[in-house]
């Protein structure tokens, strides 16, 4: 007997107006906790854990950082690209999921995500047996 392959799913997360920008959703999908947060109407998909200690990045700010200009110099850049891990302090870009400071070797899990005419949609890797919207702010 053959396994079957495992497709990726597009699955409804909720209706649009309820992830405004500025907010945050945590979702599971089975038992895997996932970030979504909508940024100047923009939308991120991420792990809601930093690889580091595993804390929650759900609690950390969405902020940019510093980014290396000429050599010996940085200036201030990826205005609210980043999220902030709230333990430690390792900042990650939401869009790729690399790590700032160790991107070649530290990164976290990203989920494409989109919105269709009403809804916020999350691909995942397969379709979950259990999924839930938690909490929002
Ligand atoms: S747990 Fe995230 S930086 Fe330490």
């Amino acid at each position: 007997m053959s396994t079957p392959l495992l497709a990726p799913v597009m699955v409804r997360v909720c209706p649009v107006d309820e992830l405004p920008p500025g907010r945050r959703l945590l979702i599971e999908a089975d038992r895997l906790q996932i970030v979504i947060t909508n940024v100047d109407g923009r939308l991120y998909a991420f792990r809601n854990v930093c690889p580091h200690q595993g804390a929650p990045l759900m609690c950390g700010p969405i902020t940019g950082t510093m980014v290396a200009s000429v050599p010996h110099q940085y200036e201030y850049g990826c205005d609210n690209e980043i999220v902030r891990c709230p333990l430690h302090g390792w900042e990650f870009h939401m869009a790729t999921g690399k790590s700032v400071a160790q991107r070649d070797t530290v990164s976290i899990k990203t989920y494409p995500v989109e919105t269709n005419e009403e809804h916020i949609l999350i691909q995942l890797p397969r379709q979950p047996e259990s999924f839930a919207v938690h909490t929002a702010r």
